[in-house]
């Protein structure tokens, strides 16, 4: 079929009337799927659930340094935690920080903290007139709902296959005393899968920000989760590239084992100086006399260590491709050539982006909904939930069988099909 974009009034006419029946249709199938969860199936949870038995009321529950694990103290985590953590994101020990159940606790508590209390001694946000973060899209929404729920004016970054617009960040950060921080995924970003290039990785590592307190917020959520096991991503070490660079203090890079375990029930860790985490101890001291050191132990008792966890994830992988490929099959061989949308295939992380033309969005994810398929709503993965552009699409194929993605994803590109045919229709009136 020729693109969309070539055919003539008459062709476009034929061809909504026929994408029309078949949508009528579909929508008679009582159909009821769901592509907007970013979660783990059943399946890869029960990949953990011998994680509940390394830990019985007979263990001994010391760790190495003869700690009871079940007391309070150790706010910063039990030593073999810390050690797993830093074979696994390739650090030194003493600049990790071990947490409780969730990195985004980490981070909305970094946030509150530099509002309330400042970084390293410096202004709190709160007294300053302006406080600005840069947010690369599209991007995580829960990460602009934290600076949002601040009053932080937040900055769109585009984002390509190589990472954000460095040109535009440095222009920013370097010249803006108001701008503080960044919000990445540098890896198998959500939602749009890019890896950041080795380039853009020193790029941000050489910042001269205009603010003492500006930190990249570094979420590597997604450090481990490859999907397609012979073609992995890897990118430079923020923590190094910083050291290099003269910017020992610069980032806060987070992770956590929610998408490696249990989410909900995972173990968050924080890397970044010896000098931030003394700075942050500070305030957390005060917040807790120790996080869930028994989950702690547990993480390490099952996984051992870094090969442990990297054999895990390889268990993942093999749960996770077919249903990656069964939306990329769909996408490509019904779309592929229409030039009525867009999607770069990622190679790890939860997420597809798609890009519809400009202006659809929107009324792709309604034409879903009225069929029976949830997506992410439009828009969402931008700041202020704004995409102006009204383009950008998150699919989430985690949760659902790769039978039910198959499905789900015939409604989707139909949706997209429809929406185009209008598009270019109501541009033709
Ligand atoms: C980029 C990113 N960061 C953080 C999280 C949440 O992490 P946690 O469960 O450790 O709070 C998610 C969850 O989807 C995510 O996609």
């Amino acid at each position: 079929m020729k693109a969309y974009g070539k055919m003539s009034k008459e062709e476009l006419l034929a061809l909504q009337a026929e994408l029309q029946a078949r949508y009528d249709k579909l929508k008679g199938e009582g159909i009821q799927l769901d592509m907007s969860r970013g979660k783990p199936g059943t399946d890869q949870l029960d990949l953990s659930a011998p994680m509940l038995d390394v830990l019985n009321s007979k263990s001994a529950f010391k760790g190495v340094n003869n700690i009871d694990v079940r007391n309070y103290g150790l706010m910063d985590g039990i030593d073999e935690a810390k050690e797993l953590f830093a074979e696994l994101m390739e650090c030194p020990k003493d600049h990790v920080m071990v947490y409780g159940n969730s990195s985004l606790s980490v981070m909305y508590d970094l946030i509150s903290k530099a509002m309330v209390h400042g970084i390293c001694g410096s202004t709190p946000w709160c007294k300053l007139d302006k406080v600005k973060f840069l947010c690369p899209v599209p991007g995580y929404d829960r990460h602009f709902a934290i600076t949002e729920s601040f009053g932080i004016e937040m900055i769109s970054i585009p984002i390509d296959e190589n990472g954000p617009d460095m040109d535009l960040v440095e222009q920013y950060v370097n010249n803006d005393p108001a701008v503080k921080g960044i919000w990445n995924i540098p890896k198998y970003s959500n939602p749009t899968g890019v890896v950041y290039s080795d380039e853009v990785v020193r790029r941000f590592a050489g910042l001269r920000p205009a603010a003492d307190d500006f930190r990249i917020y570094w979420d590597n959520a997604y450090a481990v989760h490859h999907v397609y096991m012979e073609d992995k991503a890897q990118i430079l070490n923020i923590a190094d590239e910083c050291e290099k660079a003269g910017n020992p203090h610069m980032y806060y890079e987070l992770c956590s084992t929610s998408k490696i375990t249990f989410p909900g029930a995972g173990v968050a860790a924080l890397i970044t100086s010896p000098e931030n985490i003394a700075d942050i101890k500070k305030t957390v001291t005060i917040q807790t006399i120790g996080y869930d050191k028994v989950n702690q132990l547990r993480h390490v008792m099952f996984f051992k260590n870094a090969a442990g966890v990297n054999a895990h994830m390889e268990k993942h992988a093999a749960i996770l491709r077919p249903k990656f490929d069964a939306v990329l099959d769909c996408l490509e061989k019904e779309l592929g050539g229409l030039e009525i949308g867009s999607w770069i295939k990622p190679r790890g992380g939860y997420f597809i982006a798609f890009e519809t033309l400009e202006g659809c969005a929107k009324r792709v994810v309604a034409l879903c909904r009225e069929a029976g398929v949830v997506m992410t709503p439009a828009g969402s993965t931008y700041p202020y939930k704004r995409d102006d552009a009204d383009t950008s699409i998150r699919i989430a194929p985690t949760c659902p069988t790769p039978k039910e993605l198959t499905k789900a994803c015939a409604v989707f590109v139909l949706c997209v099909k429809l929406a185009s045919v209008e598009k270019y229709l109501t541009k033709m009136a």
